[in-house]
C-alpha cells in the first residue's frame, strides 16, 4: 500500500516537474493570449461583479442541496435549498440593473423556485423533481441571455 503511494507520488512529481521545466516556446499565439488576458484583467472584475459571482456560487451550492434532497427524499433539505435559492436570487438581483428581459428571467426564476418550495412543503417528490428541472432551465436561460447581453461591471 505505502509503496504504491510512494510510486504514485514520484510519478506525479515527475510529471509536474516536466511541465514546469519544459521550455515554453513563446509563439505568436501565446503572445496574443497574453495580451487578451491583460486586456481582460484591466476591465474585470469590478466589486459588483465579484459580489454577484459570490451570490451565484451560493446559488450553485443551494441547487446542490436541492438535488441531494431529491435524491434521498429529504423534503426538509429540498425546502432549505429552495429558501436559499430565493434569498440569494433576491440579493443577486439588486446587483444587476438591467434590461426588461433580464427582469423577466429573474421573475421566472422566483416563480419557479416558489413552485419548488411548495412541492417540498407538500412532500410531492415528482412535483419537486419537475420543478428542479425548471429551475435548471431557468439558470441556463438567464445565463444565455447574460452572455449575449453582458451586464455592466
Ligand atoms: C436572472 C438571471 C440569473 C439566473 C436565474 C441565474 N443566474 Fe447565475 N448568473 C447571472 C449573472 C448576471 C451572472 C454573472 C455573469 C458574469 O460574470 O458576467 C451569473 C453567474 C453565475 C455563475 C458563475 C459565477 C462565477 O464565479 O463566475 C454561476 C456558477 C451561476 N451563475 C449559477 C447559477 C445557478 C446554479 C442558477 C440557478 C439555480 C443561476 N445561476 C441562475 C444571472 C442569473
Amino acid at each position: 500500500m505505502r509503496r504504491h503511494d510512494t510510486i504514485l507520488l514520484v510519478i506525479v512529481a515527475a510529471l509536474l516537474g516536466m511541465t514546469w521545466l519544459l521550455p515554453s516556446p513563446s509563439s505568436r499565439a501565446d503572445e496574443e493570449t497574453k495580451s487578451t488576458e491583460k486586456a481582460a484583467a484591466k476591465d474585470k472584475p469590478g466589486v459588483k461583479k465579484t459580489v454577484l459571482r459570490a451570490f451565484m456560487q451560493k446559488k450553485l451550492a443551494a441547487s446542490q442541496s436541492v438535488l441531494e434532497g431529491l435524491a434521498v427524499e429529504d423534503f426538509d433539505l429540498i425546502a432549505e435549498g429552495a429558501k436559499q435559492l430565493k434569498t440569494t436570487a433576491g440579493a443577486a438581483e439588486f446587483m444587476v440593473l438591467s434590461d426588461a428581459e433580464y427582469l423577466e428571467h429573474a421573475n421566472d426564476f422566483r416563480r419557479i423556485v416558489n413552485k419548488l418550495a411548495v412541492a417540498a412543503k407538500e412532500k410531492r417528490l415528482d412535483g419537486a423533481t419537475l420543478a428542479f428541472l425548471d429551475v435548471t432551465m431557468s439558470c441556463v436561460d438567464c445565463h444565455q441571455h447574460v452572455r449575449n447581453a453582458p451586464v455592466d461591471k
